[in-house]
């Protein structure tokens, strides 16, 4: 019977709401909760903090994580691996929950499968980009935070009546720039997914211009190209001016959204109750409106995603 619990995040928007979840629902059943500071690096270091149910109090609204993260080159290593393993050992840890994205993933498999460690994952990710996982925590942040931001890039457009370019973070998923220009109604987007021809988003924007359209907005994915690049051949391609934007970290922060806020109370909760159940090497997700049970295996292989018909609506409606 598990009754001790370690927890591992990552950062991004919902992680705190899903962390609140997981103490709560643990202290409800009996069960601790001790929180790793600063992911897989505390660990191996042996940085462990009790949480109980005040500990949590006023996090729900907060975005980030209260337990810090970190990259951890050296969870990496057979050495960092097994120091992390004597670390579980030393603090009586039954069972472990990793809230976090393909990365985190991937060392909570490692732990489950090669050394036996009983683990559940969260998927919380701004990329979006865990496979069979249709809604991974902080993507909705992350989508309303880049359209906030857009959505001030166009009145600079609309009223200079200039083109802009705003790259968008993503790793090599295209869900974030796919959202963002479709939500904020903007001309093009360059998708990691897709193929593009800078010679027709060139023609397209001379064709507008002939006809007195003189503000446009392309988004391009940070997967894909540089907004800087693409600028610079619009530029040259049309001889018009162009400005960039590239909104980098501010789309991992902000308050979560209530979305996200729900997502991780259910998937906190849901991750404690699998674990508890004797579960593992599995995580909780979002699938088809229901919240279920998929093998670490699975969830960390590439992710394919079609954009074609929501592409083919930004361009009809554009
Ligand atoms: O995976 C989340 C993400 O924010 C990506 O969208 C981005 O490419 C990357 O992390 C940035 O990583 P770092 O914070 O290490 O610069």
């Amino acid at each position: 019977m598990v009754k001790r619990l370690g927890v591992i995040t990552r950062d991004c928007a919902g992680i705190n709401a899903a962390l609140r979840a997981v103490v709560r629902t643990a202290t409800s059943k009996q069960a601790e909760v001790l929180g790793i500071i600063r992911g897989y690096d505390g660990l191996i270091d042996g940085e462990l903090r009790p949480l109980d149910r005040r500990a949590v109090s006023g996090i729900i609204n907060l975005g980030g994580t209260i337990l810090k993260s970190a990259r951890s080159e050296r969870f990496l290593t057979e050495e960092g691996q097994r120091q992390a393993l004597l670390t579980i050992e030393r603090h009586k840890i039954d069972g472990l929950i990793v809230i976090g994205g393909n990365g985190s993933l991937t060392g909570a498999h490692v732990l489950a499968a090669k050394y036996g460690v009983p683990v559940i994952g969260v998927p919380a990710t701004i990329d979006n980009d865990v496979n069979q996982v249709d809604q991974c925590l902080g993507a909705d942040t992350a989508v309303n935070v880049a359209l906030d931001a857009l959505d001030k890039i166009r009145d600079t457009a609309t009223s200079l009546e200039r083109i802009f370019v705003v790259e968008v973070m993503g790793r090599d998923c295209g869900y974030l720039a796919m959202k963002v220009a479709l939500a904020g109604g903007c001309e093009d987007v360059i998708l990691p997914e897709q193929d593009f021809d800078l010679n027709e988003i060139c023609q397209e924007i001379q064709a507008g211009n002939a006809q007195g359209k003189v503000s446009w907005i392309v988004i391009v994915a940070e997967g894909k190209a540089r907004a800087q690049d693409v600028a610079t051949a619009i530029t040259l391609l049309t001889g018009l001016e162009t400005r960039i934007a590239v909104l980098g970290h501010i789309q991992r922060g902000g308050r979560p959204t209530a979305i996200d806020r729900l997502l991780g109370a259910k998937l906190g909760s849901a991750a404690v109750e699998a674990l508890l159940a004797g579960e593992t090497d599995k995580c909780v997700a979002l699938k088809d409106e229901q919240i279920k049970l998929i093998p670490l295996e699975t969830a960390i292989k590439p992710k394919k995603l079609i954009f074609e018909p929501e592409y083919r609506l930004l361009k009809i409606l554009s």
